[in-house]
C-alpha cells in the first residue's frame, strides 16, 4: 500500500493546481452525468459544544479512471488559537477489483486544494465572461488562502484582493504572507462592507451562527458572485433572495446549512436554481440579476480526483513509501482448496 504524508503530498502538489482544477472540473461532470456514487456523509460530534466534529465522505467516481476511496476529516476550530491547524485527514483509496485499500494519504492540503479549485470554477463558470478584478476573502485561514491560488488561475485579470477576518490581525497577517507569495496582486484590508464590494467574495469562516445578511451590504456589484464554502453563514433571506447554486442539492440541504435552514422554513426546495455541473456543461453564466450564491457542500468525488491526481504525480516523482500487512491476506478454506493443500 502506498503511504504519502504530510511533506509527500506538499511536494506532489506543487505546481499541481492546473491539473487539480482539471481533475476537479473532471470530477464535476462525471457527478452531472451520473457516473458517480455519493453516499451521504456522517458527521460525528463529540460530546460537549466545543464545535469539533469529524466527518466521512465515501465515494466512487467513474470515468477512463474510475476510483473508490474514504476520506475522514476532523475539525477543531480551538486549534487554530493555538497555532494548529481546524481540519486533519485521512484518504484512503481502495482497489476496485479487490476492495483492498490501496493507498493513504495526508489529506488536508487534499481537502483545501479541492475545495479551492471548485470555488474558483464556480467563480469563473458563474461570471461566463465578465472580468473578474477584484476578490473579497471574508475569513483569512487555509481554506481562502488556497482560494486565492485557484483563483488567479481561473481570473488571470485579479487585481486586488480584499481581506477580512473577524479576529484583529489575521487578515493584516496573511496579507504580509500573500504580498510576498504574489507580488502582482494588490492587497488591502477591511470591514465587511470592503470586502462585499468585490466581484467575487468567498466566504470561509468558522462562524455557524448565520449571521451575514447580503442586503445589508447594499454596496455590492450586480453580477456579484459570492462562493458560500463555509455553508452557515448566510440568512434565510440571503439565500432565498439569491440565485442559488449547489454542488448536489441532495447534499447540500441537510446539516443545517443555510440553504437546510431555508428548506425548512419555507417547506421547499425551489430556491436552488441549478447544481454546478450543469452551469458548467452550459458553458455561459447564469442569466439573471440577483447575486449569485454558490453552496458546495464537498463533495467526496473531488477529494477522490484530487488524491488520485496527486498519487500519480507522487508515482511519477518517486515521492511516498509502501507500507506492507494493510491487505487481509488469503482467505483459509478457498485458497487452500484452490492450491490443493489439505
Ligand atoms: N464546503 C466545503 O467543501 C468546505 C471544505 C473545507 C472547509 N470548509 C469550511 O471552510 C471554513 C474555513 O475553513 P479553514 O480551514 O479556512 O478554517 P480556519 O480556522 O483556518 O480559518 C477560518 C477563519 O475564519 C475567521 N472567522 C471566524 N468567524 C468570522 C467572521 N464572522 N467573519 C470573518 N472571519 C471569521 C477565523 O478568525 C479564521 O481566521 C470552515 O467552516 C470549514 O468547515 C468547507
Amino acid at each position: 500500500m502506498r503511504i504519502l504524508g504530510r511533506e509527500d503530498v506538499a511536494a506532489a502538489l506543487a505546481g499541481l493546481d492546473a491539473t487539480v482544477l482539471d481533475a476537479v472540473r473532471t470530477a464535476y461532470t462525471l457527478h452531472g452525468q451520473g457516473n458517480s456514487e455519493v453516499p451521504f456523509s456522517g458527521f460525528l460530534r463529540p460530546p460537549g459544544d466545543s464545535g469539533s466534529r469529524a466527518i466521512t465522505l465515501p465515494a466512487y467516481l467513474g470515468g477512463p479512471e474510475p476510483v473508490m476511496g474514504l476520506k475522514w476529516i476532523s475539525s477543531f476550530p480551538a486549534n487554530v488559537d493555538k497555532g494548529l491547524q481546524r481540519a486533519s485527514s485521512v484518504q484512503i483509496l481502495n482497489d476496485l477489483d479487490t476492495g483492498y485499500p490501496t493507498a493513504v494519504l495526508e489529506a488536508s492540503q487534499i481537502s483545501a486544494s479541492r475545495t479551492a479549485a471548485s470555488a474558483a470554477l464556480a467563480s469563473r463558470a458563474l461570471h461566463g465572461d465578465r472580468p473578474v478584478r477584484t476578490l473579497g476573502l471574508i475569513g483569512c485561514g487555509t481554506i481562502n488562502r488556497r482560494v486565492l491560488d485557484f483563483l488567479a488561475l481561473t481570473h488571470p485579470e485579479l487585481r486586488t484582493v480584499i481581506l477580512r477576518d473577524a479576529v484583529p490581525g489575521r487578515a493584516e497577517t496573511l496579507a504580509v504572507q500573500l504580498a510576498a507569495e504574489r507580488p502582482e496582486l494588490r492587497y488591502a484590508t477591511g470591514d465587511l462592507d470592503d470586502a462585499l464590494r468585490a466581484d467575487t467574495v468567498s466566504v470561509a469562516t468558522t462562524d455557524s451562527t448565520y449571521w451575514l445578511d447580503l442586503a445589508a451590504h447594499p454596496d455590492r456589484p450586480r453580477h456579484q458572485v459570492v462562493l458560500h464554502l463555509s455553508l452557515r453563514d448566510l440568512t434565510t433571506a440571503s439565500v432565498l433572495h439569491a440565485y442559488n447554486v449547489v454542488d448536489d442539492i441532495d447534499h447540500v440541504l441537510r446539516e443545517q446549512t443555510s440553504l437546510h435552514r431555508a428548506e425548512q422554513e419555507t417547506g421547499h426546495r425551489r430556491f436552488v436554481d441549478a447544481e454546478i455541473a450543469t452551469v458548467i456543461g452550459q458553458g455561459k453564466a447564469p442569466a439573471t440579476e440577483r447575486s449569485v450564491v454558490f453552496s458546495p457542500f464537498g463533495l467526496g468525488i473531488l477529494d477522490l480526483a484530487v488524491a488520485q491526481a496527486v498519487l500519480k504525480a507522487a508515482t511519477h516523482d518517486g515521492i511516498g513509501g509502501d507500507a506492507e500487512g494493510f491487505d487481509p491476506g488469503q482467505h483459509r478454506v478457498t485458497a487452500a482448496m484452490a492450491g490443493g493443500a489439505a
